[in-house]
């Protein structure tokens, strides 16, 4: 057995990209003593504290804290310790009961370090160790049936240095199984872990497990009713998380568009036959054709995914779409007939409210189907069939290559069901299926785009607010190239449908407001260029992204970008592109952690 340090720090590191605050690892030391280290910010400074400690055990526990209950500092970093020192924990989730119990332990005579949930929890589970019982997973099975809330824990016992117990409810977790057992990886998604082992067993809700070294994991429910899980073997490009020549990710999984949309394309779009086949239609074909209304739940850049699927799903097969932000369908009572379908959109397959959000419409009887990216993932796992959009793991905080993603498994999942409903014509499928094909070369080209807008970026990096317009499928893309502005560069910024316009936020438009508007080829286009002359008239700066060859918004506006021509309802797969670019130069000008922005999680487990 080896140190589990190193793999500790690595994991930490590895889950960098989720967003954290503080960040703290338990290990036993060669005399077996269990100790806790914690600090603010970054890892590497976890990292520094270390380095001239006794940290050779060969088990551990690690967490990166994204602050919940109680500031982000040293004392409310995980782990956790227990009164007595002898358990330690990390814990993912939100303890909803914690004062109650936190006022009855004290009563008890326990002191509490810290103002979090989690050192509760802790410390009930070592009652149960000294009142009732001190098999170590029977006393944590014990405080979690008192406990209310999310939860992914692992907890350590200093004398049972042999052995971790893991616990989950509504927040990820996933084991990792060493040969013959003797290695176990525990972690909140399988991108940490994978360089050990590819063998993975995921727990779902309401499960806890012991892991020990050299026998098989036990799991049972907290009822002890035993489970048997299958150990399931999980496929990772490592390279994705890698920033390899690049300065971040995000620059790389934008570059690395064109590549992860034929990725997704793979054995689906078809093109010697000029057939999309994809294999959750062909296997549920009865209750996706059979729908009467597709409702979208996503969040953040999935849900603007999820405005293009509407108009995508409406067009080419004539069936009606709401698309619903999830955190608010699962608190409304949202009205969910037989014959409708939910599809769930998440690049990590782990957002607490979109997990929520398919609980709730599983339980009313609707149809879920996932476009996920993280294979195995809670999403992937609760949706009853789903297309996985397979662009490998994303680690820029802000969403790039799983946005193209996305939209390019709702331009397969229209195109499939159109075909099979007879709402596409034979001509306008075939003409979809071929610009599909051709479509990441057409992303390559736009790619060029990013030495322009590099330059032009220095002449936004001061602006306050942004105003982002486009109209039918480039509306969502306004929404999106607003997003990305806000999420890493911090310059407010708005989305609108352009039209709208004049009903409000055209009172904003003055000489100091750059108007990003989205002026492609398509019906509506002298429409937008009145719009943009609406601008022009109130001395606003525009920057327009337009078709290749566009003569007149160039007239008007007063910087072009040109994306390449396609059809109309794949136009997005193009026009986002220097929108991410231009959000990407802007905050790097402005100095700031683009990978990481201040306050975002990649990955958001709590509601
Ligand atoms: C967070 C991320 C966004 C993402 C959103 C939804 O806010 O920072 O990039 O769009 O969650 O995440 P999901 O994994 O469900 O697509």
């Amino acid at each position: 057995m080896g140190y589990s340090i190193d793999i500790l720090i690595n994991g930490l590191k590895r889950l960098e990209y989720r967003g954290y605050d503080s960040a703290g690892l338990a290990v036993m030391n060669s005399k077996g003593v269990l100790n806790a280290y914690k600090e603010t910010g970054r890892v590497a400074n976890l990292e520094a504290k270390i380095a001239d400690k006794d940290t050779t055990g060969s088990i551990g526990i690690a967490h990166t804290r994204w602050a919940t209950h109680g500031v982000p500092n040293e004392v409310n970093a995980h782990p956790h310790t227990s009164q007595s020192g002898r358990l330690a924990i990390v814990h993912n989730g939100i303890i909803e009961n914690y004062a109650v119990i936190k006022a009855r332990l004290s009563k008890m005579g326990y002191i509490f370090k810290s103002e979090t949930d989690t050192e509760v929890l802790v410390q009930l589970i070592e009652y149960y160790q000294k009142e009732q019982c001190d098999d170590l997973t029977e006393a944590v099975r014990l405080a979690l049936k008192q406990v209310i809330g999310a939860y992914a824990i692992v907890v350590m016992d200093r004398d049972r240095a042999d052995m971790l117990v893991v616990a989950k409810k509504s927040s990820p977790l996933v084991v990792g199984v060493g040969e013959d057992n003797k290695e176990f990886f525990i972690a909140s998604d399988a991108t940490p872990i994978v360089e050990y082992t590819r063998n993975m067993v995921y727990l779902n809700d309401g499960e806890i497990a012991t892991v020990k070294i050299g026998e098989n994991i036990k799991v049972a429910t907290l009822d002890n009713k035993e489970v048997c899980h299958d150990v399931k073997h999980v496929e990772m490009n490592i390279g994705c998380l890698e920033k390899d020549e690049y300065e971040h990710f995000m620059i790389k999984e934008i570059y690395e568009q064109p590549q992860s949309i034929r990725e997704c394309m793979r054995g689906r779009l078809l093109i010697d036959k000029k057939e999309i086949v994809l294999s959750a239609v062909r296997d549920y074909k009865e209750e996706l054709l059979g729908a009467e209304r597709f409702i979208v739940v996503s969040c953040g850049t999935s849900w603007h995914a999820g405005l293009i699927g509407k108009q995508l799903i409406e067009t080419y097969c004539g069936i009606p779409v709401t698309v619903e932000y999830a955190s608010e369908f699962r608190y409304r009572n949202p009205v969910i007939n037989k014959g409708d379908v939910v599809i769930a959109v998440s690049q990590s397959g782990e957002t607490a409210d979109t997990l929520a959000a398919i609980q709730l419409a599983k339980e009313r009887g609707a149809f879920v189907f996932g476009i996920v990216n993280s294979v195995g993932s809670s999403i992937a796992r609760a949706t009853d069939t789903g297309t996985y959009i397979h662009v490998g793991p994303e680690i820029g905080v802000a969403s790039t290559k799983a946005f193209t993603g996305q939209v390019t498994v709702f331009v397969m999942l229209a195109l499939a069901l159109g075909r099979e409903k007879g709402t596409i014509s034979d001509e306008d499928y075939k003409a979809m299926v071929t610009e599909l094909a051709v479509i990441p070369d057409k992303m390559e080209k736009a790619m060029k785009t990013d030495g322009i807008i590099k330059d032009l970026a220095k002449i936004y990096t001061y602006a306050h607010n942004f105003l982002y317009l486009g109209r039918g499928f480039n509306y969502p893309v306004a929404l999106e190239g607003a997003l990305k502005l806000k999420e890493i560069s911090y310059i407010h910024a708005e989305g609108y449908p352009a039209a709208e316009m004049k009903h409000g936020p055209i009172a904003l438009v003055d000489e100091k407001m750059p108007v990003v508007c989205i002026a492609t080829h398509h019906k509506l286009y002298q429409k937008i260029l009145s719009n943009i002359q609406e601008v022009k008239a109130r001395n606003g700066k525009i920057l327009a992204i337009v078709t290749e060859g566009d003569v007149d918004v160039k007239r008007v506006a007063d910087y072009v970008i040109e994306v390449p021509q396609t059809i109309n309802s794949l136009v997005p797969l193009l026009s986002v592109i220097p929108l991410q670019f231009l959000a990407y130069h802007v905050a790097v000008l402005k100095g700031l952690n683009v990978d990481r922005p201040r306050n975002l999680a990649k990955s958001v487990t709590v509601e």
